[in-house]
This record gives C-alpha cells, sequence and structure tokens, in this order.
C-alpha cells in the first residue's frame, strides 16, 4: 500500500520566528503520528531556522522552488544543492502559480526535476488544468502533456523518488474543492500516464497527492478515494489545529 504523504505548501506567508513556531506546534502535535509522511514547505528564508526545529525528525522539509544548476551567475536563484545544505529533503517543483505568473514551462520544470533527482533531492511535480482548460475539454491533454513533459528523461528507478501533486488551477485558494468524483478520476488517468511511460509497478506505487482548498471538513472523503495518496495543502496549512487535522485525516 502506498504511504500517505500530506504536505503543507506556505506558499509566500510568514516570518521566521512564525515558521518557527508553526513548525514546533506541527513536530509537537504529530509526535503519535506514524504511518504517514508529513511535509512542510516555508519561504527560502526560513528553510535553515525551520530544519532547526523539524531536522532528524519526522516532518520532512521541502523547498517550493529551485534553479536548474549547482552554482553560477544566476542572479536571484537557489540551487538543489544549497537546498540540501539548508536541509531540505524535497523540493514543490511546477506549481501552478509558477508557471502562471513565472512563464515556467515543461521543459524548464523537467530540467528541475532532474537537477533535483541528481543532487538527491525529491521532487513534488505539480500539475493540474485550469478551469477554461477543463471547460473546453483540454484536461486530459493537459494533464498528458504536462506529465509528459515534467518526467521526460526519468529511469524508472528515479520515478520511485517522484511524488506528484494534481491540482487543479481552479481550485487553488477558491475554496472551490473537486469534487471526490472529480479528483480521483483525474488521480487515476494520472496514475495510467505514469504507467505507460514507465512500468504497472512504478505506477502502482507512485503517490498522487491532491491540491486545491483542502480543508479539515473535506480531507476524510478526499481521502478515501483509491488513487488520492495525500494532499498538498495551501492557506488550510498556515494554521496548526487545520493542518493537524488534516494530517489526521480519517479515511
Ligand atoms: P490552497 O489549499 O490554498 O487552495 O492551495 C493549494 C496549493 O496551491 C498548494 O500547493
Amino acid at each position: 500500500m502506498r504511504r500517505p504523504f500530506i504536505a503543507g505548501n506556505w506558499k509566500l506567508h510568514k516570518t521566521l520566528a512564525e515558521s518557527r513556531d508553526l513548525a514546533q506546534q506541527l513536530f509537537v502535535g504529530t509526535a503519535d503520528v506514524k504511518d504517514r509522511d508529513i511535509v512542510i514547505a516555508p519561504v527560502f528564508t526560513a528553510l535553515a531556522a525551520v530544519n532547526q526545529v523539524v531536522g532528524d525528525t519526522h516532518i520532512g522539509l521541502a523547498a517550493q522552488n529551485c534553479y536548474p544548476a549547482d552554482q553560477g551567475a544566476f542572479t536571484g536563484e537557489v540551487s538543489p544543492a544549497q537546498l540540501k545544505d539548508a536541509g531540505c529533503g524535497y523540493v514543490i517543483i511546477g506549481h501552478s502559480e509558477r508557471r502562471q505568473l513565472f512563464s515556467e514551462t515543461d521543459e524548464f520544470i523537467n530540467q528541475k526535476v532532474l537537477k533535483c533527482l541528481e543532487t538527491g533531492l525529491n521532487p513534488i511535480l505539480c500539475i493540474g488544468e485550469t478551469l477554461e482548460e477543463r471547460e473546453t475539454d483540454q484536461m486530459l491533454e493537459v494533464l498528458t502533456r504536462q506529465v509528459k513533459g515534467g518526467l521526460a528523461g526519468l529511469t524508472a528507478e528515479q520515478m520511485e523518488r517522484i511524488v506528484i501533486a494534481y491540482e487543479p488551477v481552479w481550485a487553488i485558494g477558491t475554496g472551490k474543492t473537486a469534487t471526490d468524483e472529480q479528483a480521483q478520476e483525474a488521480h487515476s488517468f494520472i496514475r495510467g500516464l505514469v504507467q505507460g511511460l514507465f512500468t504497472p509497478e512504478v505506477a502502482a506505487a507512485v503517490r498522487i497527492l491532491y491540491g486545491g482548498s483542502v480543508k479539515p471538513g473535506n480531507v476524510d472523503g478526499l481521502m478515501a478515494q483509491d488513487d488520492i495518496d495525500g494532499a498538498l495543502v495551501g492557506g488550510a496549512s498556515l494554521n496548526a489545529e487545520d493542518f493537524l487535522r488534516i494530517i489526521k485525516f480519517q479515511s
């Protein structure tokens, strides 16, 4: 069985003190949670400080982005090697906000995936269609392009280190969650894509997270779906009580 994976994407929120404080509350509040992976993704400047709280504990640390080079003249960027040095085990790659606001392409996202794998970091690859794409029946085509593009050139062995996050853009930060059925349909399709690209074993093992207005009130229904293996949570991960309830979903 796939081990559940619950991640909090803090986006552009929280000071150092607030980040440390939330990490500490999550650490204490999940002391008895052993059967699922828990990961938090603070802003770059808070990674090292949060690592002092959760490093070498059951809570994993993720960055929200990276640049696909080890070092060099890339002003304003951060490399996977530096993220590893700061304590990260994971990197969120290809979030829809980066695709939309910073024009990231599948090719660029693929370079980041490959560089993270080479560096020993586990990518959380985000994919998802916009409302317009869904309403004009392009959803499957978009997901296919994003999965194939993002995972191009990976071996089956490397694929075992990937976590995929399906985040329909229309559900992010809108309070409008995909229904359990809509999410399951997309997840099952994505797993089929992975099977076509790799092997049935790899597809059966890959964890596919749902993201988009996951809240304490809807997490249980989502997590009860066959192909939903976890959640990538934005807004509700900024509050310890809500995120702890999501981590402790019941299905
Ligand atoms: P919300 O949970 O705020 O909708 O954000 C989802 C998301 O983008 C997580 O990466």
